[in-house]
């Protein structure tokens, strides 16, 4: 069964953008002229998804009317002559499908991914974490599906992390099956180095058997009060396949200041428009005088 659809959870409440998030959904602050979430969309177009199911809440309407069409700007600019603008404002609209399942109570991503239980029927699907964006000339999510084809059973996405960095990922613990992939025994949230049965890290990006929502019918309030996707990943591993592949690609964790500033200056290095520009700001160290 092909992989089709995506999951995008985007009801958290982005606390670490505040003040910004308290009126915009922190998925639509933009990387130079595009919305984080316009990459993890075209991540997901450019995989062979052909559906997006976005899990939304209160406030961020704005990330679906991001993706639809926007009639009265594109007669604006056909009749001022804007061609080019015409063409990357009309292409956004008409990208992908689009629909949107309400997650009333933010009560944690495992939460928000049943939340579209019912949009995704009896499909396998991925899942695609809107404040992390990895580049690659192959998308991180093909890769995933492609893994996927090749073994079956669920499929995360894992990166090498420092053995010092640990305590802020979940680590995968398994065997190693084939080329860059294990056969997972489990996951552990969050551990010290020490205790940390690998170095590789689940970023926030997914191929789930459909079974997952069984799993997360029957977890219980995990870390931190909320139903937690990493439980219910845990309970799959001991009833069915789970495999974590190691994903070629430069990961930003563009949902931290950090990470959202790395990729605001890596993405303008990689831009003929703006590539000198970025370079003269990063030699110079100050704005235009
Ligand atoms: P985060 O832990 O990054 O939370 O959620 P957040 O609210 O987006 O951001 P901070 O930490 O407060 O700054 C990881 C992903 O899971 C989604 C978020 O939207 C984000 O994409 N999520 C989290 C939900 O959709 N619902 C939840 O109940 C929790």
């Amino acid at each position: 069964m092909k992989i089709k659809k995506a999951v995008i959870p985007v009801a958290g409440k982005g606390t670490r953008f505040l003040p910004a998030t308290k009126q915009i959904p922190k998925e639509m602050i933009p990387i130079l002229d595009r919305p984080m979430i316009h990459y993890c969309v075209e991540e997901a177009v450019l995989s062979g998804i052909d559906e997006i199911v976005f899990v939304t809440s209160t406030g961020k309407e704005a990330i679906e009317n991001y993706f639809d069409r926007n009639i009265e700007l594109e007669n604006f600019l056909e009749k001022n002559g804007k061609i080019e603008l015409l063409d990357k404002i009309s292409k956004i609209g008409q990208m992908i499908e689009v629909v949107t399942v309400r997650q009333k109570e933010q009560l944690g991503l495992g939460h928000a991914v049943l939340c579209a239980k019912s949009v995704v029927g009896q499909d396998d699907f991925a899942v695609i974490l809107g404040d992390d964006i990895v580049i690659n000339d192959i998308p991180v999510t093909k890769q995933l599906v492609d893994c996927h084809e090749k073994h079956g059973g669920s499929v995360i996405g894992v990166m090498q992390v420092p053995k010092n960095e640990t305590y802020r990922y979940g680590i995968v613990k398994g065997t190693t099956v084939s080329d860059r992939t294990l056969k997972m025994d489990g996951m552990v949230e969050k551990p010290k180095p020490e205790n940390a049965p690998t170095n590789l890290a689940t970023p926030g990006r997914y191929i789930l058997k459909n079974e997952i929502f069984s799993a997360l019918e029957r977890i219980e309030r995990g870390a931190g009060g909320e139903y937690q996707l990493t439980d219910a990943i845990n309970m799959l591993c001991s009833e069915s396949q789970v495999f974590a592949h190691e994903f070629h690609g430069k990961r930003y964790d563009t949902g931290s200041l950090e990470g959202y500033l790395r990729a605001t200056v890596d993405f303008a290095l990689a831009r003929d428009d703006l590539r000198a520009t970025m370079q003269e700001i990063l030699k110079n160290g100050k704005g235009h005088q």
